[in-house]
């Protein structure tokens, strides 16, 4: 049985500028389900870190309101681990620092966080890396470890916002891969954002494709892909089939915001 983990309704979001209102986003809805991975796919600028940042409970929505397992999210939501796509680690903590930095806030003993950390550092594939300083990881490496604080924290939900944009082809491959391996294993629920439409179509149970500014719901298609979605799948016809659908729309709303601002 499905079960409604978040639910996204008539979120809208207005800054006040110099130079006036921004509406980035506005009238929003989504329902998210317990354990579902959700990638959102949009152009540029049309709101998707705005919509991230509200969920993380970093900002509140002007308009509407986002519910977490019933509770509105008011404030920072510590149910909810996030990932940024230029990592933010602590640069002058070891690996081990980093990954048990949440746990430590939550006065969780020296032995007990260590221990969870180091079977979270072996899961993401960076075991003997436990003392190393960010500085002195590859890019894929940090994005890792980045993952693995994520999940130390134990978070109902991960919030992902373009986390492997930076990240060469190949090594972008290898995480995509292991994020659906690890989301399977754990049954996380996961929100994703992407500019990729192949990231998003090898990732997701369902893709949202968002309008241009100020961003809403334009589009949701389930994602039916079998998985593992290795490289068959991805020059299957079905996969060909979603990404020139998802692309029109994506294409559609890029055309009309220049259209808009010209
Ligand atoms: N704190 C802020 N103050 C004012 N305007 C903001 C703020 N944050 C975002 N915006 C504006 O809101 C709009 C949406 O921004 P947002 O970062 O959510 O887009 P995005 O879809 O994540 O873009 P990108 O694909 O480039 O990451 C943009 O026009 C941006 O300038
Ligand atoms: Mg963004």
């Amino acid at each position: 049985m499905t079960e409604t983990l978040i639910k996204i309704q008539n979120v809208s979001m207005t800054f006040e500028t110099r130079k006036g209102r921004v509406e980035a986003v506005s009238d929003f809805s989504l329902d998210i389900e317990r354990g579902e991975f959700v990638c959102i796919v949009g152009a540029a600028g049309c709101g998707k870190s705005t919509l991230l940042n509200m969920l993380a409970g970093f900002v509140q929505p002007t308009g509407g309101s986002i519910s977490l397992d019933g509770d509105i999210i008011k404030s920072v939501e510590p149910r909810c681990g996030i990932i940024f796509q230029n990592y933010a680690l602590m640069p002058w903590m070891t690996v081990l620092d980093n990954v048990s930095f949440g746990p430590r806030l939550k006065y969780i003993s020296k032995k007990e966080r260590h221990a969870a950390a180091r079977l979270w550092i072996e899961k993401v594939g960076l075991k003997g890396f436990e003392d190393a300083y960010p500085g002195e990881l590859s890019g894929g490496m940090q994005q890792r470890v980045a993952l693995s604080r994520a999940l130390a924290n134990e978070p109902d939900v991960l919030l992902c916002d373009e986390p492997f944009a930076a990240l060469d082809a190949m090594t972008r491959q290898l995480m995509q891969e292991e994020l659906v391996r690890i989301q399977r294993d754990t049954g996380k629920t996961v929100l994703f954002i992407t500019h990729s439409i192949d990231e998003a179509l090898l990732l997701s149970d369902r893709v949202v494709v968002m309008s241009a500014r100020p961003g809403r719901v334009k589009a949701v298609y389930k994602n039916d892909l079998p998985h593992p979605r290795k490289m068959e799948v991805q020059i299957s016809e079905r996969f060909l089939e979603l990404k020139r659908e998802v692309w029109d729309l994506v294409q559609e709303e890029v055309m009309r915001s220049i259209r808009e601002r010209a």
